[in-house]
């Protein structure tokens, strides 16, 4: 078995979510954080404790208990069985060893399981995201080619990569 697991987030782990979100080492060089309050974020989890129909996050779990990142999907706009998730395995020291191939496996589970009208997850990455790209070619994403100038990044217009899971291919565990 993986050695991670997601869970949702409890009110004890805002505080670290709210530093997490702020944290330029978390995102690494091909994203940027966006901040959040942490009024904010204790409002949407009074909400929706960060999981709602349209968008989510879980934390990624190592094994047996040690937070090392979170996962996020959001349905598209437009296309109502089409999700779109990211991974980010938060602590650079825990990169490298499988757990963001794990997350994206799960991440895939848990959107599968919980939506049963949403038949693709989609994760758009920037083209020189290496480590995502194969991160998601390892927990079986196709990659499906690339937009031209479809991110903007500390100015400059990135290209991305688009990887997709289509429900088909994905096989419910056996209990
Ligand atoms: C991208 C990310 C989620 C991948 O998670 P991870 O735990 O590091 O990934 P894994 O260990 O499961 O797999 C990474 C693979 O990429 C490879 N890799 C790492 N850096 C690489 C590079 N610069 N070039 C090519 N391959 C690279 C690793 O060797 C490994 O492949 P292998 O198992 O065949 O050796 C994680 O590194 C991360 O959170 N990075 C910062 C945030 C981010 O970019 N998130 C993606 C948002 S779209």
């Amino acid at each position: 078995m993986d050695g991670i697991f997601l869970r949702p987030l409890c009110q004890a782990d805002l505080d670290l979510y709210c530093r997490w979100q702020a944290d330029p080492t978390v995102f690494g060089p091909y994203d940027a954080p966006a901040g959040c309050s942490l009024q904010h974020l204790r409002m949407r989890y009074s909400k929706t404790g960060m999981l709602s129909d349209k968008a989510g996050c879980l934390l990624v779990i190592a094994r047996p208990a040690q937070p090392v990142g979170f996962v996020q999907y959001c349905r598209h706009c437009a296309d109502a069985w089409v999700m779109w998730g990211s991974v980010f395995i938060a602590i650079p020291d825990m990169r490298g060893r499988g757990l963001g191939t794990a997350a994206h496996r799960s991440l895939c589970a848990y959107v599968f399981t919980r939506f049963p009208a949403i038949h693709k997850l989609e994760c758009w990455t920037d083209r020189e995201n290496l480590a995502e790209q194969r991160a998601l070619a390892k927990a079986g994403f196709v990659h499906e080619g690339t937009l031209r100038a479809r991110n903007r990044l500390r100015g400059a217009f990135r290209d991305m990569a688009v990887y997709g899971f289509i429900r088909t291919q994905w096989r419910e565990p056996a209990p």
